[in-house]
């Protein structure tokens, strides 16, 4: 088992990052989030692993049709939980949304708890997949759906160099593609956290999620 990975850039160039130069992976989430929610979630939680420094959240906290939910991020790292409390003080949502600092391997929220999960861009900075997938499922209530995005490492390289182009532009490099895992690998971790019957692992051939896959888990 390999270490947590921190990213390796520090938190408020992350945050630049998220904030200007993800829109269309912003919008195909929280899309899927909304798709995914049903009327019996609402005064549900939704939660977020791995938040990072909460620009996606308070995105998806601001959908109309999310409106009913409560908003939790989690994240390992103090310099990203910081920078996520400021930025959902920044966007005056304290109310709505909360951020909690905690490992995602060993969630402390009790079983069924959260009717949505979500999560990107952390599948390959866990140590251990399958746990964090086990970990998800536990904490979902009966009937909850998580969806997660992540990067492939086998992308299109036309859609690679265009987005290495964004994040060379923002001094943060080029995403480091040997940390990543193909949708296969993945199905494969799914199956070895028992998860493979209430599990799909979908990768578009168009659009911004073609640059990698998306995991679903119901509970
Ligand atoms: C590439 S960032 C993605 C952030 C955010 N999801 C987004 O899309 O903007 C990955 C995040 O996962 C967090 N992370 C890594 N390992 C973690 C763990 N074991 N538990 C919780 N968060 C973790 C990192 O601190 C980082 O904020």
């Amino acid at each position: 088992m390999r270490d947590n990975l921190p990213v390796n850039y520090a938190a408020v160039l992350y945050d630049t990052y998220t904030t200007e130069s993800v829109r269309p992976w912003d919008d195909a989430l929280i899309q899927r989030m909304v798709e995914e929610f049903k009327p019996r979630f609402a005064q549900g939680i939704l939660l977020d692993i791995g938040t990072g420094t909460a620009q996606l959240l308070v995105k998806v906290a601001q959908a109309p049709a999310l409106r009913s939910l409560r908003f939790i991020g989690m994240d390992l790292f103090e310099d990203m939980v910081a920078e996520a409390r400021q930025t959902v003080q920044e966007a005056g949502m304290e109310d709505r949304i909360e951020i909690h600092a905690m490992d995602a391997h060993t969630l402390t929220y009790p079983d069924n708890y959260a009717s949505m999960v979500m999560s990107r861009s952390t599948i390959h900075h866990w140590a251990d997949p399958p746990q964090v997938f086990r970990q998800i499922y536990r904490v979902l209530v009966p009937g909850g759906v998580a969806i997660i995005h992540d990067i492939r490492r086998d992308p299109d390289p036309a859609l690679l160099d265009a987005f290495n182009a964004v994040r060379i532009g923002l001094g943060i490099g080029p995403t480091d593609l040997s940390l990543k895992y193909t949708p296969d690998e993945t199905r494969a971790m799914l199956q070895e956290a028992g998860l493979t019957a209430v599990s799909t692992v979908a990768a578009p051939d168009a659009g911004p999620g073609a640059l990698g896959y998306e995991v679903r888990i119901k509970k």
